[in-house]
């Protein structure tokens, strides 16, 4: 469903991302594992379309993103949610909500759907209901991260691209973003990972790719990647 062939990305005369190739299928859940710098954030960035990339195919459904706006890639259904959250924090919790969908603005009920969407992020992260009308900067990292994740779900994505959730969330915290996103999952959305928690990311992930200075090095199974030694001293300890 989401197909990545021979991308390759450069910032000026370096090149973070050669020839990488990955997919998600429909309903799956795949982790992109990789120290700081691997190249993860910038293989996201290619997909929706913020970097464009150099070269390679980026399929989703068949459909070429490669040289697509961002709000057309968003249409098709591919949603990112960027790390470092990108919330508005003078803005309240429904407006930065609202942001996301944007992407419906030219529905023949746009209000209603708009409404519908934010009823089930509601139901989803209850406690942001109750904040509905504070600022966006006044709420915990881990009631902010909910926020991006609800603001990426009111585009309705088929797929969603989540970039580092739990960064610099504390361990209770982490474990319900990690059900969370397990229960989107499960809601039938397909969802790519990026993680640098990769014992969490492991536990709920389908299948895994890791990512060296630009190149995916290994793919596989959880139970794999988790019994690899060399995966376990790089990215899990002891
Ligand atoms: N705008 C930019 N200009 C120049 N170099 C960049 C830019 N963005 C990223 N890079 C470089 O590209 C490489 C990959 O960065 P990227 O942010 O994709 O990695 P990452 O795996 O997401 O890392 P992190 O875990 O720190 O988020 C790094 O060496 C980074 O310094
Ligand atoms: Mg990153």
């Amino acid at each position: 469903m989401l197909k990545l062939e021979g991308v390759s990305l450069s910032y000026g005369s370096f090149r973070a991302l050669d020839q990488v190739s990955l997919h998600a299928d429909k309903g799956e859940l795949v982790v992109l594992l990789g120290a700081n710098g691997a190249g993860k954030s910038s293989i996201f960035m290619a997909i929706s379309g913020i970097h464009k990339a150099c070269s390679g195919s980026i399929a989703f459904d068949g459909q070429e993103l490669v040289g697509m706006r961002p709000a057309a890639i968003v249409a098709q259904g591919v949603v990112h949610c960027p790390e470092g959250r990108k919330l508005f924090a003078q803005m309240s919790v429904q407006q930065n909500l609202m942001l996301g969908a944007y992407v419906h603005r030219n529905a023949p009920d746009t209000r209603a759907r708009s409404q519908q969407i934010l009823d089930e992020v509601y139901t989803l992260f209850p406690i942001l209901a109750q904040k509905r009308h504070d600022p966006a900067g006044a709420l915990s990292g881990g009631q902010q991260q909910m926020v991006a994740i609800g603001r990426a779900l009111m585009g309705r994505p088929k797929a969603l691209l989540l970039d580092e959730p739990s960064l610099g969330l504390a361990p209770l915290v982490v474990k319900q973003m990690f059900e969370i996103i397990q229960q989107i999952n499960a809601s039938g959305v397909t969802v790519l990972l990026a993680e640098q928690n990769a014992y969490s990311a492991l536990r709920i992930a389908h299948r895994a790719y890791v990512l060296e200075r630009g190149r995916i090095v290994m793919e596989g199974l959880p139970e794999q990647l988790l019994h690899d030694e060399g995966i376990r001293k790089a990215y899990i300890g002891a």
